[in-house]
């Protein structure tokens, strides 16, 4: 066998300069999350949210990353019940038991910070909050798994191993994804773990998504034809999901977008 069978995937490593970068964008997109998720409320239509998002980014000086990327017309996903992700704001209003997430990608000085929480509105049904909370701890139990030269099927074994027996799928068709200048590069993080993903080994240096979606019912998604960007659950169960940029550091996982206000780990909904 030649040598180039055991050649490993590189992906960008980032210098300190360019961590510093990637902290300022995960922390002004922390900071945007902060900001609007007092607005999460029943009687909120998502165009609303889409709006505040918006103007809060531009009035700090920063990018709205979806807005027209690939074509995709807002600020802001926000994906409702069923919806696995990228939603799209409109005039639906949020209502009592709705489930909701809300991902926010902003671009600071060329940098870009990505990250998404699942809401629940006013009182949900016990099997809502429950996904609610094992796909918030699956994230977690996703950056925990993270240290320096893992591979990123340690990554998805754990997010899998934890969530396959509380009862629910993880979504295949949609991964996280390294970040940095560009919004979707290499490597790729895939929830769900694939054989050709134990040889992709992550060193310090890198930055990239974990971003689980979990479902109630079937993994299988299907998207809609009418907008080509609305992402449903195959059968209509419910489905959630929790996103955080990490930087690897020679120390291990560091949260980028993790904010103040927010669910910290360990937290009970
Ligand atoms: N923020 C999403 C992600 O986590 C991507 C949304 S792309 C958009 O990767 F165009 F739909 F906004
Ligand atoms: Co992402
Ligand atoms: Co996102």
């Amino acid at each position: 066998m030649s040598l180039r069978t055991y050649r490993r995937k590189q992906y960008p490593v980032y210098t300190s300069t360019e961590r510093a970068g990637l902290r300022r964008a995960g922390r002004f997109n922390a900071q945007l999350m902060d900001f609007v998720r007092e607005f999460v409320r029943p009687g909120v239509r998502t165009i609303e949210l889409d709006r505040l998002v918006h103007d809060y980014t531009r009035d700090h000086g920063h990018i709205p990353a979806c807005l027209g990327y690939k074509g995709y017309p807002n600020t802001i996903c926000t994906s409702i019940n069923n919806v696995v992700c990228h939603g799209i704001p409109s005039n639906t209003i949020l209502r009592d038991g709705d489930i909701v997430n809300l991902d926010l990608t902003t671009i600071v000085d060329g940098w870009y910070g990505d990250q998404s929480e699942t809401f629940m509105i006013g009182e949900t049904s016990t099997a809502a909050r429950r996904l609610v909370q094992t796909t918030f701890d699956a994230l977690f139990v996703g950056i925990r798994a993270i240290k320096p030269f893992c591979s990123i099927y340690e990554i998805s074994r754990a997010i899998t191993d934890f969530a396959h027996p509380l009862g629910y799928s993880v979504v295949r068709d949609y991964q996280g994804h390294g970040i940095g200048r560009k919004f979707h590069q290499e490597p790729g993080i895939p929830h769900y773990p694939h054989q050709h993903t134990k040889n992709q080994i992550l060193p310090p240096g890198v930055c990239f998504t974990v971003e689980p979606m979990l479902n109630g019912g079937t993994h299988q998604t299907t998207l809609d034809p009418r907008d080509g960007w609305t992402v449903r659950t195959a059968d209509g169960m419910l489905s959630a999901q929790f996103e955080h940029t990490i930087l690897l550091t020679e120390d291990g996982p560091e949260i980028l977008t993790l904010t103040q206000d927010g669910p910290q780990e360990g937290c009970r909904f």
